[in-house]
């Protein structure tokens, strides 16, 4: 990631946060409609996933200018995640499911750049928990 798309990124999700338990409501739903396989596998009250996902996302997006400080963390959540039963292949279906989100929840604040550079950071941040949970970036994209 370039640091102009790290930006872009720090900043449209500062746009998202205000509206952050609608649009984990939008996410979860998207991603259930796109991936019904994976919905078994959440719990069935949602209140506190779509908290701790927002959360997450807050620390990583943050974080971004200094990758290296998320990285431990991100390591650990993505070993966690094994024993959810996720799969390397569920993570670009996890990523559509959060480039919609955003895409909505911006509307016409969403430009290719900033989807572009979503791109990136999703690319990089589950690339790097697949290889650290799978051994290898089979589906980092
Ligand atoms: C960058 C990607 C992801 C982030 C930031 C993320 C974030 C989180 C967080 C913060 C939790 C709370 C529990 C914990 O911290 O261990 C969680 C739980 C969970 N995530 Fe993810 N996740 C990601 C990818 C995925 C993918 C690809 C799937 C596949 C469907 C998934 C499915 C789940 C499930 C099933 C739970 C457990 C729910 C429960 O039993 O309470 N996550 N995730």
């Amino acid at each position: 990631m370039t640091p102009d798309q790290v930006t872009l990124v720090q900043q449209s999700f500062a746009k998202v946060a205000p509206i952050s338990e609608a649009a984990a409501v939008m996410f979860y739903d998207r991603l259930f409609s796109i991936a019904p396989q994976v919905k078994p596998m959440f719990p069935a009250d949602m209140t506190e996933q779509r908290k701790k996902l927002m959360a997450t996302l807050a620390v990583v997006v943050n974080g971004l200018d200094r990758l290296e400080s998320v990285l431990p963390a991100a390591s650990a959540l993505a070993t966690r995640h094994v024993g959810y039963g996720v799969k390397a292949e569920h993570y670009p279906v996890v990523g559509a499911a959060l480039l919609w989100t955003l895409e909505k929840g911006l509307g016409e604040g969403w430009t290719p750049d900033i989807a572009e550079a979503w791109t990136a950071a999703y690319g990089t941040l589950s690339g790097f928990m697949i290889s650290q949970a799978y051994g290898s970036p089979q589906a980092a994209e």
